[in-house]
């Protein structure tokens, strides 16, 4: 009985499985046509049979089709072909555009290895409802390509190397268009050089956004969506902003969301009181500020932005002449996450006071301060230590005045306090002697007690 019943479900499988999907199944790998639907329907592996009435077919199948080029005047043939598959060969090009066929309907060519699409290859089916481009190696479909349709209902595009690059922002920017007929709009993935294996649709959010705020900027700056990362489950962009060479006097004031770099080069910036006031800053990560006027880092003492953002931080070509040491030092220990720090072509004070402590300062942290052996004394004409790298400076270089002078005060003061210690004991002594001997003290000690 049990047996029976699998002998018709395995005939009704059979015969189901060409209206059911994977019409190919059916076929090994060798030439060979079927009908099926009272000849309605033909499939065919490899080569296309000619032994039909093609007027009566309206479904035609290939499957493990022999060549890499397709022509699709193939279909001229079939005057009442509304269902077209061209699946699972290794099809790399369409060779022209489709030719009107005012009776199909549905079109799929899923599962070959197709990279490009010629721009009007479906300008000619005004009539098809269902577009089938699944796992091929697409890597662009522009909008226009599907606008062009007005039946269109259903597209299918997951299974491709999409590359997630501004010209697919239609996905977004009339998502209304997109999310009606992408029916697995959710499911498509970026492969390729950028954002690979993120979510398409996401990121042509993500770079929507930041396209909007970047032009809200007051600056001419370039905001770039570097990558995407993923933080616990949610996505996080990371965002660079670029206003080089802009002739900027301070800091731009709005940064867009999600800034993670900063890159501000060749300006006249003097003051980095935003990293103190304007929460747009306090998440940056990275921040360069080459070529800039800034003459003084204090202002970023205790602030949140160095003692828990901050992972690199170029102050090259700048007019610093010293930093506060144990600002940096603690905010290295605190923060475990700082990895450069750029500090050269800056005019350095070299003197006793401030140089042995940058100079122990830089070798302590020579892993962090990427440009260590460029750090140099500030131009002094006729000065021995001009431009000379203070991490190869002796202490005696810097503090050789201040040592002649402190050697020579300290001699001094010595001898003064021997002499006066001599005098005080030999006073002591006589007047001590002269008691003893006249039972009074020296005249002179008693007119002036
Ligand atoms: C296109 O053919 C593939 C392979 O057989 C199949 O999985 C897919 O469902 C077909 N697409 C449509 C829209 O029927
Ligand atoms: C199918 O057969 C052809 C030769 O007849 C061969 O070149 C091709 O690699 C085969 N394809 C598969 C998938 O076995
Ligand atoms: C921004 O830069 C572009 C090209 O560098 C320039 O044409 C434009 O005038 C600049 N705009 C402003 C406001 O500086
Ligand atoms: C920033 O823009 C300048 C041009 O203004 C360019 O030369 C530089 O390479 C850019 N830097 C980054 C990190 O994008
Ligand atoms: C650089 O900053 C100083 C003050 O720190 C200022 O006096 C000077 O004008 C600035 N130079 C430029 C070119 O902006």
């Amino acid at each position: 009985m049990i047996s029976v019943r699998l002998f018709f479900l395995v005939i009704i499988v059979r015969y189901l499985q060409p209206v059911l999907n994977d019409i190919c199944s059916n076929f090994k790998n060798e030439s060979l046509c079927q009908t099926y639907s009272e000849e309605k329907e033909l499939v065919c592996a490899r080569e296309l049979w000619n032994k039909y009435d093609k007027k009566v077919i309206s479904t035609l199948s290939l499957c493990y089709w022999s060549e890499a080029n397709f022509n699709p005047q193939i279909l001229s043939d079939f005057p009442n072909l509304e269902r077209f598959s061209l699946i699972k060969s290794s099809v790399k090009t369409i060779e022209k555009p489709f030719e009107d066929r005012p009776a199909l309907q549905m079109l799929n060519i899923s599962y070959n290895v197709i990279e490009q699409l010629l721009p009007l290859i479906f300008d000619k089916l005004q009539f098809l409802k269902v577009l089938d481009l699944r796992y091929n190696k697409l890597h662009q479909l522009e909008a226009s390509m599907l606008k062009i349709l007005p039946n269109l209902q259903n597209v299918f595009l997951v299974g491709n190397q999409w590359y997630c690059e501004e010209n697919f922002l239609w996905i977004t920017k009339q998502s209304n268009f997109a999310d009606k007929i992408i029916t697995d709009v959710d499911l498509l993935m970026c492969k390729g050089p950028k954002y690979n294996g993120k979510p398409l649709k996401q990121t042509m959010n993500m770079l929507e956004t930041l396209n909007s705020q970047c032009s809200k900027m007051s600056d001419n700056c370039t905001c770039t969506l570097e990558h995407i990362v993923r933080v616990a489950n949610n996505l996080r962009p990371m965002i660079t902003v670029n206003c080089s060479n802009q002739n900027l006097n301070s800091l731009p004031h709005i940064l867009p969301k999600f800034t993670s770099t900063l890159v501000v080069r060749g300006n006249m910036i003097s003051s980095l009181d935003e990293f103190i006031n304007n929460e747009n800053y306090f998440h940056l990560l990275n921040v360069y500020l080459d070529y800039n006027n800034i003459s003084s880092i204090n202002v970023l003492e205790g602030s949140s932005w160095l003692l828990s953002s901050f992972r690199a931080l170029s102050l090259k070509g700048n007019k610093l002449t010293e930093v506060p040491i144990y600002v940096l030092e603690y905010a290295f220990e605190k923060n475990r996450n700082v990895a450069n720090l750029f500090l050269s072509e800056n005019p350095w004070k070299c003197d006793c006071i401030f140089t042995p402590s940058f100079k122990d300062f830089l070798a302590k942290y020579r892993k962090i301060i990427k440009d260590v052996h460029d750090i140099k004394c500030a131009y002094r004409e006729g000065d021995e230590n001009s431009l000379v790298s203070i991490s190869s400076l002796s202490r005696n270089k810097i503090c050789y005045e201040d040592a002649i002078f402190k050697i020579s005060f300290l001699k001094i003061l010595n001898v003064c306090m021997t002499v006066l210690l001599a005098i005080i004991l030999f006073d002591f002594t006589y007047n001590y002697y002269m008691y003893k001997k006249y039972s009074r003290l020296p005249w002179i000690v008693r007119k002036f007690s």
